[in-house]
């Protein structure tokens, strides 16, 4: 224990430390630990039948290709209420199981301009909205600058906001490919079912997810590319902006060329 720190610290790191891992309420006074209750041994309620005509197994959990479920169901969705019914009903990705919301979107789905984040952080994932976070509040001023907005009506100046995955890795990990080779088929049905003009693809996680590409964000920023044939710009990420203010000057570069695609049309 460090020489400044009373038990009242201690107590309050330990309790914003649960908060962070989602625990939200309290069942009883004392804790309990199960590990050392008595071990029950499961009893089958009846003796087992005579073997009978032999049933095929179910399929085991490891036969499951957790990237060929969400292409079928993210494909079977026609729209986008359907899409986030199907990706709450969607359990191969444990990071469900540590998130307080699934955030799925936020803006005006009839936007010319779509864009791509990379997760949830905690902020996001208590409003279960995206890019809400100190992050998103950069992210809002900068797309002000260029006279676009998520509340903007008109869908020349509106935005449409999601994330590659829906919800918050805990600690803000980055997340890891199988999980995002998991959303990448509920993110392209997205993208089909917004059909916007041109993607932002705002980060390293995003660019690289939707571009299939190892290639560093600060290359690949500034440069028009093409995903699902439709144009788009990767941008450096406004987390990273906050880290690395003097690189706000390429961020402001984008949004100009942003601007300069939007008035010469589609
Ligand atoms: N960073 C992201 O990429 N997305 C969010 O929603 C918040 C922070």
């Amino acid at each position: 224990m460090a020489p400044w720190q009373t038990d009242w610290d201690i107590a309050r790191t330990a309790l914003d430390w649960q908060l962070e891992m989602g625990v939200d309420e309290a069942i009883c006074d004392a804790p309990i630990s199960r590990y050392e209750l008595p071990h029950k041994r499961e009893t089958p309620p009846h003796p087992p039948a005579s073997p009978g005509p032999a049933t095929p197994a179910p399929a085991l959990a490891q036969d499951v290709d957790p990237v060929a479920v969400a292409r079928g169901l993210a494909e079977s969705a026609s729209d986008l209420a359907a899409l986030q019914a199907a990706l709450a009903a969607y359990d191969h990705c444990d990071l469900k199981l540590g998130a307080r919301n699934l955030v799925f979107a936020d803006g005006q789905p009839n936007a010319r301009v779509m864009i791509v984040g990379e997760a949830p952080g905690r902020e996001e994932d208590r409003q279960g909205k995206p890019f809400v976070g100190e992050a998103g509040q950069l992210l809002d001023r900068m797309f002000a600058a260029i006279g676009m907005g998520r509340d903007n009506p008109d869908p020349a100046k509106a935005l449409y906001i999601t994330n590659i995955l829906p919800w918050r890795p805990l600690q803000d990990r980055d997340p890891s490919s199988d999980e995002r080779a998991m959303m990448r088929p509920f993110v392209q049905r997205h993208i089909e079912l917004t059909d916007p003009d041109i993607l932002i693809l705002m980060g390293r996680v995003s660019a690289g997810t939707l571009l299939d590409t190892t290639e560093g964000i600060t290359r690949l920023r500034g440069q028009w590319c093409k995903v699902m044939g439709r144009p788009c710009l990767p941008m450096l990420h406004p987390a990273y902006l906050l880290r690395n203010p003097p690189m706000k000057r390429h961020a402001w570069e984008d949004l100009l060329s942003l601007q300069a695609r939007l008035r010469g049309g589609k």
